[in-house]
């Protein structure tokens, strides 16, 4: 039962978060196409494909599609992480506890100002607004504290530092 859990919680992991990191850290690239798009002094109403350039606001709109599907599937991660360690009598293991810790971080990173961030951008985009280049580089901060912190989380699933149960 334990390796069933297991190997549910990882390929949930792999399945929900891996789409979130590939499609969060295109976003501000992509975004910042769209901006680039839009000569200076187009105005509002210019279409940026019209325009010539290479942006394109529905790639940002399927990314963001895409960080918002994914993040609520990933919520599997750790339910099912908890189910795992339930069944393993790891739940008081401070790896662990230091793992659920960073879990939230990074989660309420995501919640908080990723997706809020990226949705606002992308109503910016939509609107032909004009983007400061400080509110992309803000977003791709973000979300490479959510990268850093949930890649640290699987170090943590893998090393298990002061753990007895296995290599
Ligand atoms: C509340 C959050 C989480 C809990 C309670 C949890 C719990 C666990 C437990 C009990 C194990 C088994 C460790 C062992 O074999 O001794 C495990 C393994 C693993 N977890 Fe998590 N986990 C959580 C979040 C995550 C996250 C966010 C990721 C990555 C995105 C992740 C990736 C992994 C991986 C890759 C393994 C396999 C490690 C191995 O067997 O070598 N976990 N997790």
């Amino acid at each position: 039962m334990t390796k069933i859990l297991l190997s549910l919680h990882v390929l949930a992991a792999i399945i929900a978060v891996g789409p979130v990191t590939v499609a969060a850290s295109m976003f501000p690239p992509a975004a910042r196409r769209v901006v680039a798009a839009v000569p200076a002094g187009a105005g509002a109403g210019t279409d940026p494909a019209a325009a010539g350039g290479a942006g394109d606001v529905g790639t940002v709109r399927l990314l963001h599609r895409i960080c918002r599907v994914y993040a609520g599937l990933g919520i599997a991660v750790p339910v099912l992480g908890f189910a795992t360690a339930a069944a393993m009598g790891v739940l008081g293991d401070a790896w662990l506890i230091t793992s659920i810790a960073l879990t939230a971080a990074a989660a309420g990173i995501l919640i908080a100002f990723v997706l809020p961030r990226q949705e606002e951008l992308l109503e910016q985009l939509t609107g032909r607004e004009p983007v400061e280049h400080a509110r992309t580089a803000r977003l791709a901060m973000f979300t490479g504290l959510f990268n850093l912190l949930w890649a640290t989380v699987t170090v943590l699933m893998i090393v298990r530092p002061g753990s007895t149960t296995g290599a």
